[in-house]
């Protein structure tokens, strides 16, 4: 048997969180390792959801649990190629972090309901309508597929106080490239 698969999280400003993430079409083992390994990096670093450019993999793949508890297995939620096919309800703020944005929180503004369809890890279509804390989580996550980052979505009062956490980023970044 080989090695499982190890991933650790994609820090900003890593590119590859920019890029458009691409559909899943081949619902294959290596599609099942890649999704264990994303829950056990997730679990790990204590996250509620991880999504697939957070491994610089660009594929269309989110992994959620709203609780962040491995005991709670059936919380687990496994979305392929998901779509938010419709988000209703007042715009409501709630702090969020990011595993890719260690230490920085921001208040975030986002409709309270979605509708999100997806596949599952089978290819199974589901279609789950979503409110409060799990809605969040996705309409996060979902943002990842798109290159969209917390830092995009912060109020300027939040760019400003989260400045010098954010310009040590991009300053570690820039010396990890420079060890290449
Ligand atoms: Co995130």
């Amino acid at each position: 048997m080989s090695e499982p698969l190890e991933f650790a999280v994609t820090l900003y400003p890593e590119p590859v969180l920019r890029k458009t993430a691409e559909v899943v079409t081949a619902f294959d083992d290596e599609l099942e390792e890649t999704v264990e390994a994303m829950y056990r990096l997730m679990f790990e670093s204590q996250g509620v959801g991880l999504a697939a450019p957070q491994v610089s993999i660009r594929r269309r793949i989110l992994v959620m649990n709203e609780e962040g508890d491995k005991e709670k297995p059936e919380l687990n939620l496994t979305l392929i190629n998901p779509k938010i096919v419709e988000r209703t309800g007042d715009k409501t703020l709630m702090e969020e972090g990011c595993l890719s944005f260690p230490g920085i929180f921001a208040e975030i503004a986002r409709p309270e309901d979605c509708v999100v369809e997806a596949v599952d890890l089978k290819g199974q279509p589901l279609r789950l309508e979503m409110t409060g804390f799990l809605s969040r989580v996705l309409q996060h996550e979902y943002d990842h597929l798109e290159g969209v980052l917390l830092v995009d979505r912060m109020s300027p009062a939040d760019r400003l106080r989260n400045k010098v956490a954010l310009q040590e980023m991009i300053e570690d970044y820039k010396e990890r490239q420079a060890q290449i």
